[in-house]
C-alpha cells in the first residue's frame, strides 16, 4: 500500500462494476507509472475496465491523469493556428503523409506525432523512413522550430509525453485489452492534447482492418474523444470513415510513400484523394481557417513543396528513388466477374508477412515490402488479369502470405454497393 490505496482495492473495485473515485485514479495512473503498482496489477484493472467499462467523468479523470504523468508541450512560439489529426489506424491508411503538409500549405501548422505499426497496421514512421536519410526523433527544441518555419512535422513523441500511456499501451497490447473504448480514447486523447495542438480532428476506423469493427462501436469511441477534447480546451472532431477495404492500392512502407507523392502531385486513387481532401477541410475550418482551398493547393504544387520542405527539415532526400523489391509475385484472377471485396485485415496481415510489419516492438521492418492491388472493390475484371502483386525482399515470405491475400479477394457475377468512405461526422 502507498499514498493511501492498496493496488488490489482499486481492482476490486473495478471487477465489482463500482466508479473508481479522483484520488483512486490519479493514483493509480501515477504510481504504475513509478512502478510502484505493477504490470499484472494493471493487467487486471485493465481487463476490469474492459469487462465492466468506466463513466464519463472517469475516462476525463483518467485521461487528466495520463496527461499529467508528463510534459504538456506549449506551442504558443508558433504563429500559426495548429490543428493536427489522428487515426485509430487502418491498412494501407497513408493519409497523414499527404494531408500533413497539404494543411501547412493552406496556413495551418500540423504538430504530427506519429507511431509505429505492430500487427496488422502500418505506422507512420515506419513509412517515411523508407526515405533515405529521414529521422523520425526530433528534440522539442526542433519540432517547434520546424513547425514554426515550414509549418509541418511528422515525428516520433518524445519520452517525456504521456509516459503512463506508453507503458499501458505496451501492456494492454500482450493482455487483450486494446480494444477497451474508454483506454483507447484515453490513449489517443492524453497524447493529443500532450502535444499541444489547438484542434484535432480523429479518423475513426470502422470495419474489418479497423479496431472498431462495428459504426456503433466506433461512434461511441468518436463521442467520448470529441468530449475529451472540449473538456481540455482542444477543438475536436471526428469522422467514421471505412475501413473493410484497404485504402488505396498499396499496402506497405516505400509503397505507401510513393502513392502519397502522386497524390500530392494531383493523382493518386481516389479514395486516398477523397479522404485527404475531407481531412483536410475538416481541420482547416477547425483551425480557424475555413476558406482555405486545399484542392487548389494539391493542384497548384504548393502542397508538393510543404512536402519537400518538410521532408528534407528532418534529413531526407524527396528526391531519393524508392528501393524495388527483389520478390514479386503478380496474383491473376481465375474468374470474370467482378472485384466484390478486397478485406482490409487479410491484406493488412498478407502485407505483415511480406515484412511490412513487425511481431515484435524490437523488429526491423522491411522497406520495399508489401502489396500492390490492381483491382479494387466495383472494378471489372476477367480472367488472367492481375488483381495484385506480393513485394518481399525474400522469396521466402511469399507463400506464408499468399493464402492471406487470396482470402482477402472474392470476385463475383455483379458489382457490390460500397458502403460511403466518410460515414458520418461527429463534432
Ligand atoms: N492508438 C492509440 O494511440 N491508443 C490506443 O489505445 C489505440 C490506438
Amino acid at each position: 500500500m502507498s499514498g493511501g490505496f492498496a493496488a488490489v482495492d482499486v481492482i476490486r473495485a473495478k471487477r465489482d462494476g463500482g466508479v473508481l473515485s479522483d484520488p483512486q485514479i490519479d493514483w493509480v495512473v501515477d504510481a504504475y507509472t513509478r512502478g510502484v503498482v505493477a504490470d499484472e496489477q494493471m493487467s487486471a484493472l485493465a481487463m476490469a475496465i474492459l469487462l465492466n467499462g468506466m463513466t464519463g467523468p472517469e475516462i476525463a479523470r483518467w485521461t487528466a491523469a495520463m496527461i499529467a504523468s508528463g510534459e504538456r508541450l506549449d506551442l504558443s512560439a508558433v504563429d500559426r493556428p495548429t490543428v493536427d489529426k489522428h487515426s485509430t489506424g487502418g491498412v494501407g491508411d497513408k493519409i497523414t503523409l499527404p494531408l500533413t503538409p497539404l494543411v501547412a500549405a493552406c496556413g495551418g501548422a500540423v504538430p504530427q506525432l506519429s507511431g509505429r505499426g505492430l500487427g496488422h497496421t502500418g505506422g507512420t514512421l515506419d513509412k517515411l523512413e523508407s526515405i533515405p536519410g529521414w529521422r523520425a526523433a526530433l528534440s522539442n527544441d526542433e519540432f517547434i522550430a520546424q513547425l514554426r518555419d515550414v509549418g509541418a512535422v511528422i515525428c516520433a513523441a518524445g519520452a517525456g509525453l504521456a509516459p503512463a500511456d506508453r507503458k499501458l499501451y505496451a501492456l494492454r497490447d500482450v493482455t487483450g485489452t486494446v480494444e477497451a473504448i474508454p483506454l483507447i480514447a484515453s490513449s489517443i486523447m492524453s497524447k493529443k492534447i500532450a502535444e499541444g495542438t489547438g484542434a484535432l480532428v480523429l479518423d475513426v476506423k470502422v470495419g474489418s482492418g479497423a479496431f472498431m469493427k462495428s459504426v456503433d462501436r466506433a461512434r461511441e469511441l468518436a463521442r467520448t474523444m470529441v468530449e475529451l477534447g472540449g473538456a481540455h480546451g482542444v477543438r475536436t472532431v471526428a469522422l467514421l470513415t471505412d475501413m473493410s477495404t484497404p485504402l488505396g492500392l498499396t499496402i506497405g512502407n516505400a509503397v505507401e510513400v510513393t502513392e502519397s507523392v502522386e497524390v500530392l502531385a494531383g493523382g493518386g486513387p481516389a479514395d486516398v484523394v477523397e479522404l485527404t481532401l475531407a481531412l483536410a477541410q475538416e481541420m482547416l475550418a477547425a483551425a480557424g481557417l475555413p476558406d482555405a482551398d486545399p484542392e487548389a493547393a494539391l493542384r497548384d504544387g504548393r502542397a508538393m513543396d510543404a512536402w519537400r520542405s518538410m521532408i528534407r527539415a528532418q534529413g531526407g532526400d524527396p528526391d531519393a528513388p524508392m528501393p524495388t523489391a527483389a520478390e514479386v509475385e503478380v496474383v491473376r484472377a481465375d474468374a470474370d466477374g467482378f472485384v466484390a471485396e478486397v478485406d482490409a485485415y487479410a491484406m493488412g496481415v498478407a502485407a505483415w508477412r511480406l515484412g511490412a510489419g513487425r511481431a515484435r516492438k524490437e523488429d526491423p521492418v522491411s522497406v520495399p515490402a508489401g502489396v500492390v492491388l490492381h483491382k479494387r472493390p466495383g472494378d471489372p475484371v476477367r480472367t488472367g488479369d492481375p488483381l495484385y502483386e506480393l513485394r518481399a525482399d525474400d522469396a521466402s515470405r511469399i507463400p506464408a502470405a499468399r493464402d492471406d491475400a487470396a482470402r482477402a479477394v472474392r470476385i463475383a457475377p455483379a458489382a457490390p454497393a460500397r458502403p460511403p468512405l466518410v460515414i458520418e461526422r461527429i463534432g
